[in-house]
């Protein structure tokens, strides 16, 4: 049987779906409150900052993947306009429902589908646009889900990954001391659970750094890559163009 990495722990391949699944079932209630705070609300400016590079255009067909609580799914959908189409999926379905209520609240109507991000639902060439947002750190497989997010783009379209990469070196020390000491803490009083935010702080050092994400996302056949790093490599944006 082969084993892969939860945060530091070696886990049965298999079973990571099941341990990824009870952080977020257990988080899903205080996500967005937690999201500002941990970040000191910088989360939004990073969205922002993807929403922009997006440049997304009227009539545009948008896949939005582990969308969550659906903070881009939402700024996407403004731009498409009502001849455009954003779908919401989601592995999990607390995370899921939850960004489908908030954005019933604030009147948008979007298409959302349960889903794994390594065997999409969705056929060949289907979207202008593909993005994931702090998800791909959790799946199992990166880069069987790297080739399904290839597969349901058009050629030319773009895949853009959110996810919190390498910081730079002189800011390591104090990252670490953030992360492992302070991190926890706040999800203990917040979220009343440490444990999945210990996860979230490991899981960020065993994600792929910069430049060995952009070498897989060209394995699974984006014939061009652009890594745009975001508060000093904190998180990095990948661009990836199905040529
Ligand atoms: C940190 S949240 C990000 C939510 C949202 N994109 C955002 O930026 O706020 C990570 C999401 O990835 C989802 N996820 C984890 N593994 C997944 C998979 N294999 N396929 C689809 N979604 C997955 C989780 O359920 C969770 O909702």
């Amino acid at each position: 049987m082969s084993e892969t990495h939860f945060g530091f722990q070696t886990v049965e391949e298999r079973d990571k779906v099941r341990h990824v699944r009870g952080v977020f079932d257990s988080v899903a209630s205080r996500y967005d409150v937690m999201n500002d705070l941990m970040s000191l609300g910088l989360h939004r400016a990073w969205k922002a900052y993807t929403v922009a590079v997006a440049a997304l255009r009227d009539g545009d067909r948008v896949l939005d993947i582990a969308g969550g609580t659906g903070d881009l799914a939402r700024a996407f959908a403004k731009r498409v306009g009502s001849r455009g189409m954003v779908v919401l999926t989601d592995i999990n379905e607390a995370m899921l429902s939850r960004g489908r209520d908030r954005l019933l609240d604030v009147g948008v109507v979007l298409p959302t589908a349960l889903c794994d991000a390594e065997a999409l639902p969705f056929a060949p060439d289907s979207f202008d646009l593909v993005s994931v947002a702090f998800g791909l750190r959790n799946m199992t497989h990166k880069e069987r889900a790297l080739a399904e997010m290839q597969r349901v783009l058009r050629p030319g379209g773009r895949l853009l990954v959110l996810e919190f990469s390498q910081v730079a070196a002189p800011l390591r020390k104090a990252y670490d001391w953030y992360s492992f000491k302070v991190l926890p803490r706040i999800g203990k009083l917040v979220a009343g659970d440490a444990d999945s935010y210990r996860y979230l702080a490991e899981s960020i050092r065993m994600h792929p750094d910069q430049q060995t994400l952009k070498a897989l996302m060209k394995a699974a056949g984006f014939g061009h890559v652009d890594v745009h790093n975001l508060s000093a490599g904190v998180v990095a944006l990948h661009v990836g163009i199905k040529c």
